[in-house]
């Protein structure tokens, strides 16, 4: 009696640990990090990023682990990586998103406001706001996920897509405007 319930009780183990194995190993196909997440409209997160004084604040979306930082430049450009930015209507401005997490030991990077950059607090890496390096012992520029416009209005990042870059040789962002955070 005893050696079969304990081989029942290993059969249920079994297929707990199988299930858990699956879900835990079954990419995710929509919604939450890992999988495409939709931020808001594509217009209210410019209003947002771009302020009227001309400054730009990055906006933070948590379900993406994302910054999204303005993007000055020509969508064809390849730079920031391929699908990693948006363009904007007429006035060529656009929205790309950096991964939170530092390229260095993936400490969460906060924005620095009067220096106009991410500084890391863990060990002093420094990116602009279009997330290229500048200082510290980052080995590249923040990471970026593919971004796009739905038909709707919908900037969706696809966390499921990572856009990793060489330090930028040549800035495209003025960093630092002033005070440092770190
Ligand atoms: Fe960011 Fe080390 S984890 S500098």
């Amino acid at each position: 009696f005893l050696n079969r319930s304990l081989g029942g009780l290993f059969g249920v183990f079994l297929a707990f640990f199988g299930a858990a194995s699956l879900s835990f190993a079954w990419p995710k196909l929509k919604g939450g990090f890992g999988a495409a997440v939709v931020a808001g409209k594509v217009d209210d997160l410019r209003n947002q990023v771009f302020l009227a004084d001309g400054a730009m604040q990055p906006v933070f979306i948590a379900s993406a682990q994302s910054w999204i930082v303005p993007y000055q430049g020509n969508p064809d450009d390849s730079q920031f990586g391929a699908n990693a930015t948006v363009g904007g209507a007429g006035a060529n401005v656009g929205l790309m998103a950096l991964w939170q997490k530092c390229v260095h030991l993936g400490c969460r990077v906060p924005d620095c406001v009067s220096s106009q950059g991410f500084e890391c607090p863990c060990h002093g890496s420094k990116y602009n706001f279009h997330g290229e390096y500048q200082d510290g012992p980052a080995p590249r520029n923040m990471d970026r996920f593919v971004v796009s416009v739905a038909d709707n209005g919908d900037f969706v990042i696809d966390t499921g897509s990572v856009v990793q870059t060489a330090r930028a040789p040549v800035k495209t962002a003025l960093y630092p405007q002033g005070p440092s955070c770190v």
